[in-house]
């Protein structure tokens, strides 16, 4: 409680810095039309002695979701029934990992905060932020480190990930490279910009850094076709797109500017994206969590958000089947809201 009443003075703070830097101030917001406050009536699905599911994914059969918690786990949800089960771990040595949530041990346990199954082969691909990018087979277990430093610097704080497999390249965040993800506020008061936009080759094993200086790069997520790449810059309040192919591969934009911190990034069946938006700040209202869907030309389609209490905290939507889940970085449940 008191990191979270501490973290909402410096996320103020953090505005007050960020805004006077970007240019645009707090009492000018970019307008957000179709804005509906509906998360107050989502159905929860409890977490059982766990917290923190920031990233979900459904493995390449539907199963799941599979979701990774505070304490370095990642856990897979089987139906009322059987409820959540241990699928993996970030982590080989989880002797002191007993309590769901516990930030001082995160750099032991290990934090998963991106997930993605790769479709052919049924592995779980998982952005540890203390361990970096981790791979484990569809049967579970102890996940293998695949990359841990890119270009010759240590990757300190990776945050999500997306795979190409047409291409099979995987492409990552490395959030910060002075701040650890304990540290985030410190990263967030300093408008650090020291973050990294970082591509691995899975043939010839080689991490490339794609874009340097960024200001807190958190989720990533492919176009469809992809042809381009969308990496959010959480204190920046913005979406980078990088084109991937056609005329302009290579070179990037701006493809959506958002009223709070934006987090994880997800496509739907359509190509549209779910952006989770951790803690609007516009508008002079009191802090809360919004779900913004961009069209793939990153206009706002529709804002699905939480004025009261329910859903806080959000760091991913995924969209499966006309259903919403939900991920949040610190509440004890996976949120199910029907579109
Ligand atoms: C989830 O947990 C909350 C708080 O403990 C409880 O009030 C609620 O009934 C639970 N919901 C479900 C669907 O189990
Ligand atoms: C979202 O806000 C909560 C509460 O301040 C904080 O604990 C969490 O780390 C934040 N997440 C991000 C990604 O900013």
């Amino acid at each position: 409680m008191l990191v979270t009443v501490f973290s909402k003075v410096v996320t103020i703070l953090a505005i007050l810095v960020s805004t006077s830097q970007t240019g645009y101030g707090i009492f000018s917001p970019p307008k957000i039309p179709r804005s509906r406050n509906v998360f107050p009536s989502a159905k929860v699905v409890n977490l059982t002695r766990a917290s923190g599911p920031e990233s979900i994914a459904f493995d390449p059969s539907g199963g799941g979701p599979y979701v990774g918690v505070s304490d370095g786990r990642v856990l897979k949800w089987r139906g009322k029934k059987l409820g959540w089960t241990d699928f993996a771990y970030t982590a080989a040595n989880r002797k002191m990992c007993v309590r769901s949530f516990a930030p001082e041990l995160e750099h032991v346990c290990g934090r998963p905060l991106g997930l993605r199954f790769h479709k052919k082969t049924g592995d779980l691909y998982i952005a540890d932020a203390y361990f970096g990018l981790l791979v484990v087979g569809p049967a579970g277990g102890v996940a293998k480190p695949l990359v841990t430093e890119a270009e010759g610097k240590p990757i300190r704080f990776t945050n999500d990930l997306d795979i190409d497999e047409q291409n099979d390249v995987i492409y990552f965040t490395d959030s910060s490279s002075r701040f650890q993800r304990w540290d985030y506020f410190g990263s967030f008061m300093t408008v650090d910009k020291t973050g990294r936009f970082i591509k691995y080759d899975r043939s010839s094993k080689k991490a490339t850094v794609l874009l340097h200086g960024l200001s807190f790069p958190n989720g990533v997520t492919l176009s469809k076709d992809r042809s381009f790449v969308l990496v959010d810059e959480t204190t920046n309040f913005k979406i980078l797109r990088l084109w991937l192919s056609g005329p302009k591969a290579g070179t990037q934009d701006v493809f959506a500017v958002l009223p709070g911190y934006p987090d994880n990034i997800r496509r739907n069946s359509n190509g549209e994206f779910w952006v989770a938006i951790n803690y609007s700040i516009f508008n002079g209202e009191r802090p809360h969590t919004k779900a913004v869907k961009l069209s793939e030309s990153g206009e706002v389609l529709e804002v699905l958000e939480d004025k009261g209490k329910r859903l806080r905290y959000i760091s991913e939507v995924e969209e499966k089947d006309g259903k919403l889940w939900i991920g949040s970085s610190v509440m004890p449940f996976v949120g199910v809201y029907d579109l």
